[in-house]
């Protein structure tokens, strides 16, 4: 019988076995960084001269591998496979499409930190970063392999007498799977599976700067046992393979995960019609992310340091989820403050290979200038309190950044910078803080930091983001538990890891009999 779910567990590197077997996976890595990588359409590996190249981004010179990359001739070949995969996908019994998934998981579970290893190279995260990113994709794999059994009879309906009615769900078609650099395993394999589980097909098209985890992880779909066709590899520029294929008369759906500006341009595009194209598109967007730990008076200033400081500076705030605005009541302003900076002072910044090190790099050149050039304004809107360094000799490492005494509408305290960067304000009361929570256009997590019931049942009413936590930090979702999605700009609050994920992946069907 089925194990009812149950989400991976996190490991634990103060055992020296464990610490062994991650020092291991890290030398099993090495061995095969640099391989070329082939796209894969229709089960056909296919090496293009054209490759995307990525690097370590600690240390600039590492290649971790070449993926051949797509053209649009390409997309195209890779869309038709999938079309004329679907014919038979769609109609495989779901407990076989399952199966895959859970077969997918029991290999990845296997081979658990080599996974993480290859993304301590090639995202440059840490241990514990790494280990949650693989766990989570593991999680994935697992629950949305559960749930589409659960959905796979459709939900009983009323029939009169003289009437036989039913209501199942049946798939939508192909799907274009977008996926970021930031999860560069769990939401890629993520959106991939829930997609192919509900009977889709899909081209899976991976940030450009974390294809060789993708690469792994279509080898693995292919190895247990997903037919061909079903699963196509298609990394590629966004501007070019993304556009197409978003345009593509044969999409059915868009599955993306990524910042707002892109997700707004395949929102615009995805809603045009192509010639020949007879459905509305459909798309699951999730986007960026400004999100908020407020603290009350009445609260565990110790925790709610604490919270801050693990919420901004986790994988060095390069999470849609990362605490980037602190929101304190004033007369424990100081104090949380303080306390923040303290901590901070004590976080290593470095080669996220070496397991001491809780910040590593940031993902690349474009990504550190830009962190740094938000440090500039910071240094103008408030006051940086410690921080504010940066070092691209080697790799690109940033300083854990606290500006204090921000505007709430300053541009620290807006814009997603995507970077260890946290800014800090002022509240005179608990309603304006929650006010100043609420104030930017994002609405993806926020945490709130306090012993007063009443101001949580406030904060549960008027905190308006898709993921609200009390009296813990604001990232670390876990499938089947905390269902991830975000208000407003950061998507369509289409819930990753939720009972309803699936559904957004399919359409409802009523058949109704006389007899
Ligand atoms: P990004 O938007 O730059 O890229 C995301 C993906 O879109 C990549 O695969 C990229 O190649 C592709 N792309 C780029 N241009 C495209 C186009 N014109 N058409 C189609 N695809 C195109 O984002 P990123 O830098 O990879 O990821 C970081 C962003 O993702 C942050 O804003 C973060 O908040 C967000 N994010 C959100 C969630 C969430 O669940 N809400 C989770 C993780 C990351
Ligand atoms: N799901 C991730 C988190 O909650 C983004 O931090």
């Amino acid at each position: 019988m089925m194990q009812p779910y149950k989400h991976e567990p996190f490991t634990d590197f103060s055992v020296e076995d464990n610490r062994q077997a991650y020092f291991q996976a890290l030398k099993t890595v090495e061995g095969y960084l640099g391989q070329d990588y082939p796209l894969v359409i229709d089960g056909e590996k296919i090496t293009t001269e054209e490759k995307i190249i990525s690097y370590n981004p600690a240390n600039k010179e590492e290649v971790i591998g070449r993926v051949s990359k797509a053209n649009k001739e390409l997309a195209e070949k890779a869309m038709q496979a999938a079309v004329e995969a679907f014919k038979t996908w769609k109609r495989t019994k779901a407990e076989v499409r399952a199966d895959v998934l859970f077969k997918a998981a029991t290999i990845i579970r296997r081979r658990k930190h080599e996974f993480s290893a290859l993304m301590t190279k090639e995202a440059g995260k840490p241990w514990r970063e790494a280990d949650a990113d693989t766990a989570e994709a593991i999680d994935f794999l697992e629950y949305y392999g559960r749930q589409m059994l659960s959905l796979k009879d459709g939900v009983p309906v009323q029939s009169r007498s003289n009437e036989f009615n039913r209501y199942h769900y049946i798939p939508l078609g192909v799907g274009i799977i977008i996926s970021p650099w930031n999860f560069p395993f769990a939401i890629m394999a993520g959106t991939t599976v829930a997609a192919i589980v509900s009977g889709n097909t899909v081209l899976l098209k991976p940030a450009s700067t974390t294809p060789i985890i993708a690469a792994k992880f279509v080898e693995v779909m292919e190895e247990a046992g997903l037919p061909k066709g079903v699963l196509n590899f298609v990394p590629g520029s966004g501007a070019e393979v993304g556009d197409y294929l978003v345009d593509h008369k044969d999409t059915r759906f868009i599955s993306f995960t990524g910042s707002r500006d892109v997700g707004l341009r395949i929102f615009e595009r995805s809603s045009k019609l192509s010639p020949g194209q007879i459905w509305m598109k459909r798309l699951i967007a999730e986007m960026g992310g400004k999100d908020t730990i407020v603290v009350d008076s009445e609260a565990d200033l110790e925790l709610a340091a604490q919270s801050i400081v693990a919420g901004a500076f986790g994988f060095s705030g390069q999470k849609c989820s990362a605490c980037s605005r602190a929101v304190i009541v004033e007369d424990v302003y100081d104090q949380v403050l303080n306390r923040v900076v303290e901590l901070t002072n004590q976080l290593t910044v470095g080669n996220p290979a070496e397991q001491g090190n809780f910040l590593g790099p940031v993902i690349d050149n474009n990504a550190y200038k830009k962190i740094l050039e938000y440090i500039e304004i910071g240094k103008q809107e408030g006051k940086l309190k410690t921080g504010g360094i940066g070092d691209d000799s080697k790799g690109y490492f940033v300083q854990p950044t606290v500006f204090a005494d921000l505007t709430p509408t300053s541009r620290i305290m807006q814009e997603e910078i995507f970077g260890p960067v946290v800014g800090f304000t002022k509240a005179k009361d608990f309603t304006e803080a929650i006010e100043i929570a609420n104030n930017t256009e994002y609405g993806l997590t926020g945490a709130v930091i306090t012993n007063n019931r009443e101001h949580l049942e406030q904060a549960r009413e008027d905190f308006h983001v898709g993921n609200l936590y009390f009296n813990r930090s604001c990232t670390g979702a876990i499938v089947g538990y905390q269902p991830f999605g975000g208000f407003n700009m950061s998507g369509t609050d289409s819930k990753a890891g939720g009972p309803d994920y699936l559904l957004l992946h399919m359409q409802a069907k009523t058949t109704s009999e006389m007899y």
